[in-house]
């Protein structure tokens, strides 16, 4: 039986992509990294566990359109049917969103719809909410917007710096993702 094909698009340091890479078996085989920063640590994860990467700097095209139609090539040539989102910093256009409807998901460090954007766990401390957590969603239009598919609670505490919050909202990140992708490809 041929496996399914799964690309990740990460922009920074890779924890989640290194999580997904070492969950055992998921349902699908991860043939592809996408990755927007060549200055990326995440870059030397994926030559770590021999993952081809895409790296591609965002200001050489002229429009998201121009460098989306890229990566669908190279999505398309590794045969990818689904898309794992793990700290990728840009907005997907709708030019990806069409090509891969239904199929791209994400991991976002807050319990969603609360502390949407960037800096999810720092606006968590701000509000001084005494729970917080990860989401995962599929992705649509909007910034976090898309419809939730699972989340765990992460508790804040008193004594929480942002480093010690993201700490434990990272460990939830690295169990809740991997589980929800093997449950959605056993469908
Ligand atoms: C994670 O907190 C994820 O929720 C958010 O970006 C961060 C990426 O971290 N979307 P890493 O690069 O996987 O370590």
């Amino acid at each position: 039986m041929t496996q399914v094909k799964a690309a990740v698009f990460a922009s920074g340091t890779g924890s989640n992509f290194q999580a997904i890479m070492e969950a055992g078996d998921l349902g699908c085989e991860i043939v592809l990294l996408v990755c927007d920063n060549p200055d990326a640590t995440v870059i030397d994860k994926a030559k770590y566990h021999d993952i081809p990467v895409f790296v591609f700097q965002p200001t050489n095209y002229e429009s998201k359109e121009a460098y989306e139609q890229v990566i669908i090539k190279y999505l398309i040539e590794a045969n990818v049917s689904w898309i794992f989102l793990a700290g990728y910093m840009r907005i997907v256009g709708s030019t990806l969103l069409k090509a891969y409807k239904g199929k791209v998901i994400n991991i976002h460090p807050s319990l969603l719809p609360q502390f949407p954007g960037k800096d999810g766990i720092e606006q968590a401390l701000e509000a001084g909410v005494t729970k917080t957590g990860v989401t995962v969603h599929y992705i649509d239009a909007g910034i976090d917007t898309g419809p939730i598919i699972a989340q765990e609670t992460v508790e804040v505490l008193p004594q929480d710096s942002i480093t010690t919050l993201k700490k434990r909202i990272q460990k939830a990140e690295h169990e809740l993702y991997p589980s929800v992708i093997k449950q959605l490809l056993k469908k």
